[in-house]
């Protein structure tokens, strides 16, 4: 059996309004991401050398959450180009050797869809029951006590026939009622559609809600909510979020991407490493390829995960405990959702070496790597003036806005993204791709060098993983074949101080936060700058590192 492309790949995930303009209109799209794949992956090693694309949402949508509002899954956005320029898209990345994802959205679509639009106008429609209809209850009030994710009651009246719909998210996204098979046939056939125009696979949005309680029951109390608390949390998501009932219906996407070959399916889910790992299924029913595993950003919403080596040590030790044999974790430090790695970690003004080690981290880990696009010049949220705001989401819970602003590609007032008034504005200039490109020094420089080590080291990409002993504030993982010695190591230090950490066996250092350490002979220790990190390449091994 050939191996499976998405086990060795680096995976880039592009905001496509925001990662090239090439009209003029402030906007980025798709013409735009095909002038910027050679920055990518050229085929050479002063490419950044990542091997698939994530793209968010491009499908027309009248754009209330920026396309996860999805109004027809079968065409894409004119912000962003036609089904030519996707064509030319997916032919420009298959040349390169890169794979193209889009981003489905299965649990909601727009309420301008045709389906929702057909289902509101009446009791009677044939599509009716293609989403979730109730009537108030006897005493006035909302079928259940669901919230949305995004604040407030996940039910909204309908002047049209006086019932409720379910909305998980905004109003404007309104559930599917994925135990009605007609919704599902029709949701299998956006993949087979898109497969068939030769898309790679798939990012599975909000993956874990498609299935709910089939009574709609009402989601417990949490008691451990306290006021102040986020909205949501004052109750625990069972009845729709990890419900049972969703695996069954994942195994059967898995079996639509299987009628195709090499078609990869990538889940948005939340919960525990248990919870999580349930998405791959087993051996006689597989799910995912690839669930997500957010916990390095946050694990108990809101708050984020802190950099602490210990922390860290956990999530990967519970991922890796809990996940089917065979399959792999799949890590991120960054996506369009949450505030970026360095905004996020620069409480002592010290996020961007916090960035050089957890690029070193992500990949040295046993993981298909998710970066967000922006994350390698080490963007920061930018800090948006009100009437420039434009995610819906911040009315009622957190805008996504700071996270999502153009690429930065020099340092000119239109940072090479657009002739225009960008529809976010920049951030600082001094953090573009123009200036670190041939910085050795740079960020851009170190998660090139790493992602290119990686593709040249089966170890890394396939090794098992091993955690060893370190010191507190410390993290040393090696990677290697089942059973033999390391093939290579890692060491973090979360600490503000200097470390000294013992290694499991001599090698060379072949990436380093401090990038002078890089050629350095390691004997039975290594020493480690604050914040710092490397990754070693154990004697055995050394032939990697003769390029
Ligand atoms: C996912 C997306 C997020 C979107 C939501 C609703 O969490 O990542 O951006 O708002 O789903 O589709
Ligand atoms: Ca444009």
């Amino acid at each position: 059996m050939t191996r499976e492309w998405w086990r060795d790949a680096v995976v880039y995930q592009i905001y496509p309004r925001s990662f090239q303009d090439s009209n003029g209109d402030g906007i980025g799209d798709l013409e735009g991401i095909i002038r910027r794949l050679d920055y990518l992956n050229d085929g050479t090693e002063t490419s950044l050398g990542v091997d698939a694309i994530w793209l968010s949402p491009t499908f027309p949508s009248p754009m209330k959450d920026f396309g996860y509002d999805v109004s027809d899954y079968n065409g894409v956005h004119p912000d962003f180009g036609t089904m030519e320029t996707m064509d030319r898209l997916i032919a420009e990345c298959h040349a390169r050797g890169i794979k193209l994802l889009l981003d489905w959205v299965p649990n909601h679509t727009s309420d301008r869809h045709p389906w929702f639009i057909e289902s509101a106008s009446s009791l009677e429609n044939p599509k009716r029951d293609w989403y979730f209809w109730r009537s108030a209850k006897p005493d006035g009030g909302l079928p259940n006590n669901w919230r949305s994710v995004f604040g407030g009651p996940a039910w909204t009246l309908s002047e049209e026939t006086g019932q409720f719909y379910l909305h998980s998210f905004l109003k404007e996204q309104p559930d599917l009622n994925w135990r009605n098979p007609e919704v599902e046939r029709a949701m299998h056939d956006v993949l087979r559609f898109w497969f068939e125009r030769g898309i790679d696979g798939f990012r599975i949005d909000v993956m874990g809600m498609i299935l709910k309680h089939p009574d709609l029951a009402d989601n417990p109390v949490n008691p451990r909510w306290r006021p102040g608390d986020r909205e949501r949390s004052s109750q625990i998501w069972l009845n729709n979020r990890n419900y049972p009932d969703v695996f069954g219906a994942v195994k059967r996407i898995r079996r639509v991407f299987d009628e195709y070959p090499a078609k990869t399916a990538v889940g948005e889910v939340f919960g525990t490493a248990e919870e999580i790992s349930a998405y791959y299924g087993d051996d006689r029913e597989p799910g995912l390829h690839l669930a997500f595993n957010f916990q390095f950003i946050h694990e108990i919403e809101p708050w984020h995960t802190p950099w602490d080596a210990e922390i860290m040590k956990r999530i990967v030790r519970d991922a890796e405990r809990a996940i089917p044999a065979g399959s792999q974790p799949c890590f991120a430090f960054g996506n369009h959702d949450r505030m970026r790695f360095i905004t996020r970690h620069n409480e002592d003004g010290r996020g961007v070496e916090r960035a050089r080690a957890a690029a070193i981290v992500l990949m040295g880990l046993r993981n298909t790597p998710f970066v967000y696009y922006g994350e390698e010049i080490g963007m920061e949220d930018v800090e948006i003036p009100e009437e420039q705001l434009q995610d819906p989401a911040r009315l009622r819970t957190f805008g996504r806005d700071p996270e999502r602003t153009p690429m930065q590609w020099d340092a000119t007032p239109s940072r090479g993204f657009s002739e225009a008034e960008p529809w976010l504005p920049y951030g600082r200039a001094d953090r573009n791709v123009d200036e670190q490109f041939a910085d050795d020094g740079s960020l851009l420089s170190l998660y090139r060098a790493a992602i290119w080590l990686r593709k040249r080291t089966a170890s890394l990409r396939e090794g098992a993983y091993r955690e060893l002993e370190s010191l507190d504030g410390t993290w040393l993982f090696e990677r290697g074949a089942t059973g033999a010695a390391a093939a290579a190591y890692v060491a973090l230090n979360t600490t503000g101080h200097a470390v000294r950490v013992a290694v499991p066996s001599p090698g060379t250092v072949a990436l380093a936060t401090l990038r002078s350490e890089e050629g350095r002979r390691v004997g039975q220790h290594i020493d480690l700058e604050p914040l710092g990190a490397a990754m070693v390449i154990a004697d055995g091994e050394r032939s990697i590192l003769g390029r």
